[in-house]
């Protein structure tokens, strides 16, 4: 009885339940949440991540600018018949150097995540030239002016910065590098062996077939041809994180 009247108390007074109903909300939210932090199966370890090498980060500002991402998805779902068409699924992982993620859910087009070698550069140049040439029912747009639109590189270092500061480890060497790396890239001529120790697999070319530019044709397929090949699935050990 007694306890009954002291509930009629609490009921009574609205601040008072806020005040009781806020302090339960807590502390339930706390017992659910806090473990989270402490539980290192959250956390997936994946081999070979590394950061955007510069020239693919412009590709990637390009990719967005163009609103790619409004017909093309990022994110292969682990369900057989997108594992049976694009590849192994998608690991958090991937995207961990994604500012902003790119995953989408709109699929006008296919999925993008592991668009990688899967084609040459001179198809990628050919089909956003003219994507009717390679596929004829295609109805992506064209984007024949990127061959013809330098790549503004200006001071690229404050790029690598900006992601630094959102916490993507890039060291100061490959901020010093910034603009040198972009043009090694883009150059079959060029001495590469800084590049590819600062970025494995860094997919090196004259993308657009121009050697005399590195226009945001060779920075887009740059980009294209680097999706999902980092993480070498033949080694990847699945089990891993649940260990
Ligand atoms: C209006 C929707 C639309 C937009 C915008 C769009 N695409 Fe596409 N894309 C498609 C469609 C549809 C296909 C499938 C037919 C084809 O291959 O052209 C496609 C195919 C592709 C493919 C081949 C994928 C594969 O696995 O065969 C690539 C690569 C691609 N798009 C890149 C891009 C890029 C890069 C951009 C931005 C510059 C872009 N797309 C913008 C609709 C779009």
């Amino acid at each position: 009885m007694a306890l009954l009247d002291k509930h009629a108390i609490i009921e009574k007074n609205a601040t008072l339940l806020l005040v009781c109903s806020f302090a339960v909300v807590t502390i339930g939210g706390i017992v659910e949440i806090a473990p989270l932090f402490y539980l290192q199966n959250t956390i997936e370890k994946v081999e070979g991540m590394r950061p955007y090498s510069p020239l693919e980060l412009a590709g990637r500002n390009i990719y967005i600018r163009e609103g790619c991402y409004l017909c093309h998805s990022q994110m292969i779902r682990p369900f057989r018949d997108e594992v049976e068409r694009y590849g192994n699924y998608s690991l958090a992982a991937e995207s961990m150097y994604d500012h902003p993620f790119q995953w989408g859910s709109k699929r006008t087009g296919p999925d993008l995540a592991r668009v990688g070698g899967r084609y040459s550069n001179t198809w990628h140049v050919d089909h956003l030239t003219d994507p009717r040439s390679v596929v004829p029912e295609s109805v992506m747009p064209r984007y024949g002016f990127l061959k013809d639109t330098p790549l503004e590189i200006g001071d690229f270092s404050t790029q690598l910065v900006a992601n630094q500061r959102v916490g993507v480890p890039y060291t100061e060497e490959m901020v010093a590098n910034a603009n040198a790396d972009i043009h090694a890239q883009a150059n079959p001529d060029a001495d590469t062996s800084g590049l590819l120790e600062r970025y494995p697999k860094a997919v090196v070319a004259d993308f657009d077939g121009n050697p005399a530019a590195v226009t945001e044709m060779d920075a887009l397929v740059a980009y294209l041809q680097m999706l999902g090949t980092l993480v070498d699935f033949s080694t990847y050990d699945e089990t891993a994180g649940y260990r």
